[in-house]
């Protein structure tokens, strides 16, 4: 992976779902708004073609039976959301935010994919972020949340596999510089206020 050499900011959003992820990101967006601070909100999947795609597999609106292939599939959607949509706005000084990043590929990914080497190597031609911010809740509050509302795209709902998801985001974290976790079982005050808080490090 290559370092952000550009004048904007880049910073990553993470967590399982039900964590959080889109409601603070939602939150953090309008206080940008308010604040007039120039900056990018986006996602991944994207919006665009190769994220309908994986998005579709997600929601089992396509089939696709190659787990390898779905890998490949986000790897695509993201090396084209670099180059279309977060280096030229980091270039033209403007700060990036995502929701999702490579990390949920090493996450969700470690369920699936066995060769962790692999997932590592079919994402390392792209930019680290500056900051990443890992939101988290246990597997069994996320299971808990998925039964009261009806959560985004899901690939596994059992505690085993959420566990393993959350194992790998924690283990990276700890490997890697500028990855911090919040507690996001917190009230959502409180969680706004840190994240709020790292983000503001960053980018001033
Ligand atoms: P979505 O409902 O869009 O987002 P969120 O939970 O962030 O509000 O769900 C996206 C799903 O895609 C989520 O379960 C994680 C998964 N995912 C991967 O498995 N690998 C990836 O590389 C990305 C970007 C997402």
């Amino acid at each position: 992976m290559f370092k952000n050499k550009y004048s904007g900011k880049f910073i990553a959003i993470e967590g399982l779902d039900g964590s959080g992820t889109t409601a603070q990101v939602q939150r953090l967006s309008q206080y940008f708004h308010s604040e007039k601070i120039h900056s990018l909100f986006t996602q991944e999947p994207t919006n665009n073609v190769i994220g309908g795609v994986a998005r579709g597999c997600l929601t089992g609106d396509l089939k696709i039976n190659s787990a390898v292939g779905l890998q490949l599939l986000f790897a695509a959607d993201r090396a084209n959301h670099l180059e279309k949509e977060i280096i030229p706005a980091l270039q033209a000084g403007t700060n990036v935010i995502t929701k999702r990043y490579f990390l949920s590929s090493i996450a969700y990914g470690s369920v699936q994919i066995n060769d962790q080497d692999w997932l590592w190597k079919i994402n390392d031609q792209f930019l680290m972020p500056d900051l990443t911010i890992l939101l988290k809740i246990s597997a069994k509050t996320r299971i808990e949340r998925s039964e009261q509302s009806a959560l985004g795209l899901n690939l596994f709902n059992d505690e085993e596999s959420l566990n393993k998801v959350w194992q790998t985001y924690e283990a990276i974290s700890k490997k890697y510089p500028n990855i911090i976790i919040i507690d996001a079982e917190k009230p959502q005050d409180e969680i706004f206020e840190e994240i709020k808080r790292a983000v503001l490090d960053i980018i001033k």
